[in-house]
């Protein structure tokens, strides 16, 4: 019959042995004070905390003491591994520490630094003011038509009734693309837009052509050798040059703001008959007493472009009816026209892109 082994020598069970035990607890709180960061604590609570630790092995021998034995060496194992457990958590909250701490200062952002940010572009004064008169129109129920700006010459000229001898040609100084005899030109005004929308669309038609164009111009502070034009077309039964007259006042009123209406005077263009020159109401003195002013020098009125009752002979060369259909077109520079509106007194203001002058006109996108 097997009891306790009675002779079982506990000096034998050396892991027990109390200077074991506090060989083991203090190797154990040494690696735990020399480990300097979460990776190596960790290693450290495998080895000296872990099931194959010293201590733990230690603590499954507790068994094979005799009784009497193992409330002594349980409770050394005991506290040694409390004592353990304990420096691993103390530790671990200072390594927690130190690393926020290093985090804090590694990744602090100094908000004071200058930047070296690229401000957002802006669309250009010309392109929003064309949208603008645009939208004049559009909210009438025009349209709004492009052509190319390098042109056949005689959508530009022929079409419009300036033939090749018209003495009017020579008016505008063209550019004309190499070689002169291919017939093609950069277009000096918008009108060849309007003999395309004739040409390929039946009336009735109102339309609104918005666009760049080029003429052999000095560049100074009211010209420039490329501006911008928008040339107005309408085609329908019974238009005259009344509901010219009603659409410029209009168009000038939601530009400049009430009271700024337009006057007509007799001019001359081959493709309308009769023509007018439009002036508008001074935007400055607004016409009362005008002698002191010097934007219209005294007229009340400033000059803003030309119109008239469309040619028949512009209408039967790009195909309308002209027994039954008439129609009125008008012109006018669109850099004009913003450089009114805005009290811009230089015209290349408009095209040298010097931000410091369009961030004037805001961030429009
Ligand atoms: N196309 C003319 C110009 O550039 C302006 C204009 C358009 C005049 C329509 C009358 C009618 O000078």
């Amino acid at each position: 019959m097997s009891g306790p082994n009675s002779d079982y020598d506990p000096v034998e069970v050396t892991p027990l042995k109390p200077e074991e035990v506090d060989r083991a607890r203090a190797a154990a709180l040494a690696a735990i004070e020399a480990a300097t960061d979460a990776e190596a604590l960790k290693r450290v609570r495998i080895e000296h905390a872990g099931d194959r630790s010293p201590l733990a092995l230690a603590n499954r021998e507790i068994g094979a003491l005799p009784p009497q034995a193992r409330k002594d060496a349980g409770q050394r194992i005991g506290q040694a591994r409390g004592a353990v457990t304990q420096a691993l958590a103390q530790r671990q909250r200072v390594l927690d520490a130190e690393q926020e701490e290093r985090m804090l200062v590694e990744e602090t952002v100094d908000v004071t630094l200058p930047t070296d940010r690229v401000p957002p572009g802006a669309r250009h004064p010309v392109t929003t003011g064309s949208e603008l008169i645009a939208d004049i129109f559009v909210a009438m129920g025009w349209e709004v038509a492009e052509g190319p700006v390098i042109e056949a010459e005689w959508l530009n000229f022929d079409a419009l009734n300036l033939g090749p001898d018209h003495p009017a040609r020579t008016m505008q100084d063209t550019f004309w693309t190499d070689p002169q005899d291919h017939g093609t030109v950069l277009r000096t005004h918008t009108s060849p837009v309007q003999a395309r929308t004739m040409l390929t669309r039946t009336p009735p038609i109102y339309v609104i052509c918005p666009g760049r164009v080029f003429r052999t111009d000095e560049y100074d502070a009211t010209h420039s050798p490329v501006f911008h034009q928008v040339e107005g077309l309408a085609i329908d039964e019974g238009i005259s040059m009344a509901h010219l007259k009603g659409t410029l006042d209009h168009f000038a009123t939601a530009m400049f703001g009430a009271g700024i209406t337009t006057r007509f005077r007799p001019s001359f263009f081959p493709f309308t008959e009769p023509s007018a020159e439009v002036d508008l109401v001074c935007f400055v003195c607004r016409g009362v007493d005008p002698e002191d002013c010097r934007t219209c020098r005294g007229e009340g009125w400033i000059e803003w472009g030309g119109c008239g009752v469309v040619n028949p002979r512009v209408l039967r060369a790009c195909g309308v009816d002209a027994e039954r259909y008439s129609g009125f077109a008008f012109g006018m520079g669109i850099d004009r026209t913003l450089m009114f509106r805005h009290g811009i007194e230089d015209l290349r203001a408009l095209f040298e892109g010097d931000v410091r002058f369009t961030t004037a006109f805001g961030s429009d996108l």
